[in-house]
C-alpha cells in the first residue's frame, strides 16, 4: 500500500467508500463485515461513511455502527459526515443548521464509540442556511474536541476558500464527485492541490461500468471510456484500477474512496495504489476530455 497525507495524518492512497454496505441493494451483514475486513487486510486505512448511509426511513447510522464493529481496535481513520437525511421516500435531504450538525455529530460519536471523530465532513452545503453558519458548527465541534479535523463535501471553490478562512489548517479535506465520467469538480481538485487539502473523489468509478468488460461489443458500448479498458487489458489489471490510478496521478493530494459491497472489489481497488501509469498512458486518457 502507498500512503498520502490528510492534514498531518498518513492514510492509504485508496480508501473504502462504505456507503454500498448500508443503502438500497446492500449485502447481508456477513458479506458487509467481510468487505471491511478485506479492505483492512489490503492495507486500507481510510474509511468513508455518513450518518445518512442507511435504508430510507430507518434510523441514522447503520453504516457507522457497521464500521465501528468491523474496525474495533484498528489503527485507521474513519471519516464521517453530517448534514443529510434519508426519509422514507428514499430522497436525500439537506440540513446544514448548526444545531442539527452538532446533534448529528454527537450521534456519530456515540455510534463510532470514539472520544473524538477522526474527520468530520459537512455532507453538503444547505442553500437554506448561510454556509458560514454550517462551517461555524464544525469550528465549535473542533474547539470542543469532539472532532479532530474537518472537511467539506459537494463544495464549490468559493465555499472551500470560505471554509478555509473559518477553520484554518483544521480544514483538511474536500469530498466532491469526480470520475472519468464526471469531471466538473476539476477547479476544486486544482484548488485542493494548491492549498494542500486532500481531495476525496466520490463515486470515482463513474463511467467505468462492469458490463463494458464483456468482450469487444462491450468495449464498443463503453464509448470513450474504452481507453480505460484498453490500457487495463495491456497492463493485465482491471479498468477500475486504471481509473483509480488515473485519479491518483491527477495530484498528490487526491485520495479516491471507491465503494464496494464485496471483498473482491475492494481488494482489486486497493491494488490501484501501486499502479503507476506512464506519461503516454495518462496522455491517452486525458485526450478523452
Ligand atoms: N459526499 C457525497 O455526497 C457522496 C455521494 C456518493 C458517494 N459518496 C462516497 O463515495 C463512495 C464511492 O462512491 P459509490 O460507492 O457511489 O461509487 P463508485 O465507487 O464509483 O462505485 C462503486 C461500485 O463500483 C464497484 N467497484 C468498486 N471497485 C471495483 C473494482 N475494483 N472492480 C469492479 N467493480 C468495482 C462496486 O461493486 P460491488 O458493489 O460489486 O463491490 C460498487 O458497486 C461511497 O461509498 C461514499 O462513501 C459520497
Amino acid at each position: 500500500m502507498r500512503y498520502r497525507t490528510l492534514g498531518d495524518l498518513k492514510v492509504s492512497a485508496v480508501g473504502l467508500g462504505a456507503m454500498p454496505l448500508s443503502i438500497e441493494g446492500r449485502p447481508d451483514e456477513e458479506r458487509a463485515l467481510a468487505t471491511v475486513r478485506a479492505a483492512l487486510d489490503a492495507g486500507v486505512t481510510l474509511f468513508d461513511t455518513a450518518d445518512s448511509y442507511h435504508l430510507p426511513g430507518a434510523e441514522p447510522g447503520h453504516n457507522e455502527r457497521l464500521l465501528a464493529r468491523a474496525l474495533a481496535g484498528a489503527d485507521v481513520l474513519v471519516a464521517t459526515k453530517g448534514g443529510r437525511g434519508r426519509p422514507a421516500d428514499g430522497s436525500w435531504t439537506v440540513d446544514g443548521d448548526p444545531r442539527h450538525l452538532k446533534r448529528a455529530a454527537e450521534g456519530s460519536l456515540r455510534r463510532l464509540g470514539v472520544e473524538a471523530i477522526g474527520l468530520y465532513q459537512l455532507h453538503k452545503p444547505d442553500p437554506a442556511v448561510p454556509f458560514e453558519e454550517s462551517v461555524g458548527a464544525l469550528r465549535e465541534l473542533l474547539d470542543e474536541g469532539k472532532i479532530r479535523v474537518a472537511g467539506v463535501s459537494n463544495a464549490a471553490a468559493e465555499q472551500i476558500r470560505t471554509a478555509r478562512a473559518i477553520l484554518g489548517d483544521r480544514l483538511v479535506s474536500v469530498q466532491n464527485r469526480y470520475s472519468p465520467e464526471v469531471r466538473d469538480s476539476e477547479p476544486e481538485l486544482r484548488l485542493c492541490a494548491e492549498l494542500g487539502l486532500a481531495f476525496l473523489p466520490w463515486s470515482p468509478l463513474g463511467g467505468i461500468s462492469r458490463s463494458s468488460l464483456d468482450g469487444p461489443s462491450g468495449l464498443a458500448a463503453a464509448g470513450h471510456f474504452a481507453t480505460f479498458h484498453e490500457i487495463a487489458a495491456e497492463r493485465g489489471v482491471s479498468p477500475q484500477q486504471v481509473g483509480l490510478a488515473w485519479l491518483l496521478a491527477k495530484s498528490p493530494t487526491v485520495i479516491p474512496i471507491p465503494g464496494a459491497s464485496r471483498p473482491e472489489t475492494i481488494r482489486d481497488s486497493a491494488e490501484a495504489a501501486e499502479l503507476v501509469l506512464s506519461g503516454a498512458e495518462l496522455a491517452r486518457l486525458e485526450r478523452l476530455g
